[in-house]
């Protein structure tokens, strides 16, 4: 906007006549189609709305800057960690998971943590959650878990029974289904709770070693939650509460901030593993892999507009720096194709242009593709657009190369992760015994209130899945469920889909 004393114009710059009164023929008469305002306001308006992100849709979001505060380059030359003090802009957004644009934010569910660094190589995107572990190990699961925790297909309400029956089939769900039943569930904003990246990702240094990492983010404000009783209320009279607890810390200035730590694991350490270290429902014991410090974000500036700043945000794991890499996490790999996919559909293909997306850190943006619809960046002029050529543009930054992968198993199968592991409950059972008798019973207390609603079957399913992470586990479901624990079949169970 450039009319600096507001008067009105069209979208491309045109004096409106009349804002209030709509041309009609004769007082009284119908309208006439020579009103072009009237018909371009409107069918503007007509398409504002866009899709709304498949997951995660009701967010908030804020700039800040990351500040490095130990030297980390033993495991990676990426530059956004060359030397302690550097700092890099970046943008974070965070977000409930079933809920859809107009949901209300104290929800018992898992949280987004989306990290965007604009760092001098790229945007690094870090698109993580508050909680270490996820459901499953194969992202063919992943449209079922949309399905279960967003509305029936007939009621078009929430279906618990759907959800349980897929949970509880997943024994592997467990880890992830605990945490989500603490008090973890219902975190009292967005500031009050950990950050993870939850896969493995790898870090490669300059002499082109990998290591296998990942990254936390520890809130400095504490961790806050509310309980089931404490959400309902609140719900009743603010739908926004985080939102809310978000912007107007930033904007009193009292900038919330988080430390991060990576893990590290190296190749041979990963081999001699006794589980899995690509497993997303497993964490690494901090005892054997302990927190490294790394830096410190603080989130100080407010988006100006939230649309054109967090609802047209686009992170993607896709998107990492030299230094930074993927690892054989199946999930990431499945993950590596759905952001970039959703977004151009979301966003449309030259999503990259909008400024919250733009590499606005990078010294050098030389990319390849051109044209597509709402190109406006200029398209790259006149510049080369084809490869080779005898200009030397376009050319490779082997830097960036990562070093070979030697994979352990080649067979190319659909390998079923249960014939490799299938300790499913030894996590979630240390989980459970690191509980106070006090968050025990809140945890048993949330699982009953959860499953309102569902079948014997499903219930006795999960009393199982309890039972074998922790007797006392299995019992105390049961018991807040009203369910004589001599009724479950805990020996010889029929309850799994297909196992
Ligand atoms: C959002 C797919 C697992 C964290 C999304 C979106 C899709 C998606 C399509 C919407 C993207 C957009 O429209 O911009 C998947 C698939 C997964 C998976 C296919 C598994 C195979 C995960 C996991 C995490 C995660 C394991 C965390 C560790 C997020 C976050 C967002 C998101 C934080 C919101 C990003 C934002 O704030 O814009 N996911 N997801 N997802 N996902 Fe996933």
């Amino acid at each position: 906007m450039t009319n600096k004393d507001n008067r009105l114009t069209t979208l491309f710059g045109n004096p409106v006549g009349d804002r209030e009164n709509t041309m009609t023929a004769g007082p009284r008469g119908p309208l006439v189609m020579q009103d072009p305002y009237f018909l371009d306001m409107m069918a503007h308006f007509d398409r504002e709305v866009i899709p709304e992100r498949r997951m995660h849709a009701k967010g908030s979001g804020a700039y800040g800057t990351f500040t490095v505060t130990n030297d980390i380059s033993q495991y990676t030359k990426a530059k956004i960690f060359s030397e302690v003090g550097k700092q890099t802009e970046m943008f974070a957004r965070f977000s409930t998971v079933a809920g859809e644009r107009g949901a209300a934010d104290a929800e018992r569910d898992i949280r987004g943590f989306a990290l965007k660094f604009y760092t001098e190589e790229g945007n690094w995107d870090l698109v993580g959650n508050n909680t270490p572990v996820f459901f499953f190990r194969d992202p063919k699961l992943f449209p079922s878990l949309n399905h279960v925790v967003k509305r029936d297909p007939k009621t078009n309400m929430h279906n618990a029974e759907s959800n349980w029956d897929f949970w509880t089939n997943l024994p592997e769900a467990l880890h992830q289904v605990t945490i989500i039943m603490t008090e973890r569930g219902i975190p009292k904003g967005f500031r009050n709770m950990h950050g993870f990246g939850s896969h493995t990702y790898s870090m490669i240094n300059e002499n082109d070693e990998r290591v296998w990492v990942k990254f936390h983010f520890r809130t400095q404000q504490g961790i806050e939650n509310y309980s089931a009783e404490e959400a309902a209320e609140l719900v009743g009279s603010d739908r926004e509460s985080s939102q809310r607890d978000l912007f107007n810390s930033i904007e009193e200035g009292d900038f919330p901030k988080w430390k991060v730590y990576i893990q590290v694991m190296t190749e041979e350490e990963a081999k001699n593993l006794p589980y899995n270290p690509f497993d997303l429902t497993k964490v690494w014991y901090k005892g054997d892999f302990p927190l490294i410090p790394v830096g410190e974000f603080e989130l100080n500036k407010n988006p100006e507009n939230y649309f054109a700043e967090v609802e047209q945000a686009a992170f993607a794991p896709t998107n990492i720096v030299p230094g930074i890499g993927f690892s054989p996490d199946k999930m990431l790999q499945g993950r590596l194709f759905s952001y970039g996919d959703a977004q151009r559909y979301r966003l449309g293909v030259n999503h990259h242009q909008i400024p919250v997306n733009s590499p606005k850190g990078a010294e050098n943006v030389c990319p390849f593709s051109r044209d597509g619809a709402m190109r406006v960046d200029g398209n790259a002029g006149s510049s080369i657009n084809y490869y080779p050529n005898s200009y030397g543009a376009h050319n490779s930054q082997p830097h960036a190369k990562q070093p070979a992968l030697d994979l352990e198993y080649s067979s190319v199968y659909e390998h079923n992760f249960r014939d490799d592991d299938d300790n499913y409950f030894e996590q979630p059972g240390k989980l459970f015994r690191l509980q106070s008798d006090e968050d025990k019973q809140r945890l048993f207390y949330n699982t009953a209130n959860e499953m309102t609603g569902t079948t014997t079957r499903t219930k006795h399913r999960h009393i199982y899945n309890c039972y074998q992470a922790d007797p006392d586990y299995g019992k105390g479901v049961a018991a807040a469920l009203g369910i004589d624990i001599n009724d479950v079949d805990l020996e010889t169970p029929d309850y799994f889909h297909n196992m």
